[in-house]
This record gives structure tokens, C-alpha cells and sequence, in this order.
């Protein structure tokens, strides 16, 4: 049985992996407005990951016979100043959640709740694969530079990353 504190922590995190399908959602938007499909498709993947990711603990809690609570979103930024800076909220973002997932797992150790813990595990590994993937991403921005003429090859990268995503997800691997 999941105590009360834990019930609240993993609503919480339903709350943290919502607004960042949200979050992605409208970054798609935004490159989408602007014929940058390959971003797009990327964003439009880690929205459905995000959305993906809060509906494992929704089903766990069930699961575990504790309420699930279908969160309230705060509207996410939808204005950008340019790609890079998209990336670089990512990323941030992505920290965030890393921390909020290390925080349970904290709680789970100090509760001596096991089954917890081992459902955790799998957001442990996915925060590590989701940060270390948004900062290649960075790199290759920063290598290419940001004119106009570069947003055709940031695109095209974006396009194939998002490829070898999607393959790795139907392969099992990722
Ligand atoms: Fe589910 Fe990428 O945080």
C-alpha cells in the first residue's frame, strides 16, 4: 500500500509529465507555423512520449489501488525567440523532471516502499537517454551555427534524429 505522501508526490509528477506533453505540444506548434517539419515531428513524438510517460503512473496508482487525478495544466509559453532557445527550455525542462523523478525516488528509499522504487527505475533510465538526446541536439545546433541558411540543415538533423527515434521505439530498444 502507497501512503498518502506518496499518492500526492506521483499526482504531482501525472501534473509535471502532462505540462511537459503541453510544453512539447506547443513547441511543435510553433515550428510547424514556420515549415520546420523535421523539429516539428520531433516535438510532436516527445509530446506523445510526455503524454506516454504521465498515463504509466496514472495506471500505477490504479494499480496499486490509490486515486489517480487527472491533473490541472498551466498553459505553456508558445512564443520563442528562435530554435535554439527552444531546445535550451527542453532541456531545462527535462532537469526538472530529472530532479522531481530523483525526489521520488528518494521518498521510495526513505519509505522502504520497493515496488515504488522499481517502477521508478524505468524514469530514471528515460530522464538519462531524454537529457543526454536534447544536448546532442544542442551540440549540433551550436556546430552548425543559427543563420537562416542553417535552419534547412538543423531541420534535416532534427528529421533524421527523430527517424532513428521512432525506429528504436519499434525496435523495443528505446
Ligand atoms: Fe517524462 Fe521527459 O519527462
Amino acid at each position: 500500500m502507497l501512503s498518502d505522501k506518496m499518492v500526492d508526490a506521483l499526482n504531482e509528477q501525472i501534473g509535471m509529465e502532462g505540462y511537459s506533453s503541453f510544453s512539447y505540444l506547443s513547441m511543435a506548434g510553433w515550428f510547424d507555423n514556420r515549415s520546420l517539419k523535421g523539429c516539428a515531428a520531433f516535438m510532436y513524438r516527445q509530446s506523445g512520449e510526455e503524454h506516454g510517460h504521465m498515463m504509466k503512473i496514472f495506471h500505477y496508482l490504479l494499480e496499486m489501488n490509490a486515486n489517480a487525478i487527472s491533473p490541472a495544466i498551466q498553459k505553456p509559453e508558445s512564443e520563442f525567440k528562435d530554435v535554439k532557445s527552444i531546445f535550451e527550455e527542453s532541456l531545462a525542462q527535462e532537469q526538472r523532471v530529472t530532479k522531481s523523478i530523483n525526489d521520488l525516488v528518494e521518498l521510495a528509499i526513505k519509505e522502504s516502499d520497493h515496488a515504488t522504487y522499481a517502477f521508478l527505475q524505468w524514469y530514471v533510465i528515460e530522464q538519462r537517454e531524454e537529457e543526454n538526446l536534447i544536448r546532442t541536439i544542442l551540440d549540433k545546433i551550436n556546430l552548425i551555427g543559427e543563420g537562416s541558411q542553417s535552419l534547412y540543415f538543423i531541420d534535416k538533423e532534427l528529421e533524421a534524429i527523430n527517424k532513428a527515434q521512432v525506429a528504436a521505439e519499434q525496435r523495443g530498444t528505446k
